[in-house]
């Protein structure tokens, strides 16, 4: 099974219905989410406004003219779009490959509804193949290493990249997550995380699963 970007149109076109006339949207980080992007601009109006998750979406909401404004300025966050890394059957995430994880999960928790939209091929039944990343405040990079290696998992800083909150990525290899709500708990409780890409404890409220002929609604 591979990830196609047909699939992941498919997957962007059908959050389209989920996106009310006039309402204040949340926009994610990734290239599923760039084609909802370029949907949401081919139908410029739909939409009065937009939280962004990232530097890049913004940028890239901005050159299509969608009015971008700050989570604090925004009010109520009708619906929440976004990608996922990997993805369950209920509706559990591994998100951040794309390093915003943690403005990410801001916006989802604010939001009233999150659609995630995801090609077949980001579906697992057990999450972990995917390395967890984990967005750490600097100083605290080799003691939150040495922590996620007593859970079991092999944390690999992400080589040159500092996120859009001035921190840095572990990508944690090896975890077979059998209990994502449980492990986002106890990640969560490491000093100096800031983020686990672990969406269990607010899972997706809708997940699209764009595939080769139709779309798979969960
Ligand atoms: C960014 C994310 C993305 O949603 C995730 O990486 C999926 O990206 P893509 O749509 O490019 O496959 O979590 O931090």
């Amino acid at each position: 099974m591979f990830s196609t970007d047909e699939n992941k149109r498919r997957a962007a076109q059908a959050a389209l219905p989920y996106v009310r006339a006039a309402a204040c949207v949340g926009v994610g980080t990734g290239s599923t989410v760039n084609f909802f992007i370029a949907e949401l601009a081919a139908e410029r109006g739909r939409i009065r406004t937009a939280v962004s998750s990232s530097n890049a979406t913004t940028a890239r909401l901005r050159a299509a003219g969608i009015d971008v404004v700050d989570l604090n300025d925004a009010g109520p966050i009708d619906v929440y779009v976004d990608g996922a890394d990997e993805a369950t059957r209920r509706r559990e995430l591994i998100k951040g490959g794309g390093g915003a994880l943690t403005r990410e999960k801001i916006v989802a928790a604010a939001a009233r509804r999150f659609v995630c939209i995801v090609d077949e091929g980001k579906m697992v039944d057990v999450l972990g193949k995917f390395p967890l990343p984990v967005e750490v405040i600097p100083m605290a990079r080799t003691y939150v290493t040495r922590e996620l290696g007593g859970l079991g998992g092999r944390a690999v800083e992400r080589s040159g990249f500092v996120t859009d909150n001035g921190n840095v990525i572990l990508d944690v290899h090896g975890l077979a997550i059998v209990d994502p709500a449980a492990l986002e708990r106890r990640i969560n409780e490491i000093a100096g995380v800031v983020t686990v890409g672990l969406f269990a404890l607010r899972p997706a409220d809708v997940l699209l699963v764009g595939r080769a002929a139709d779309i798979e609604i969960l």
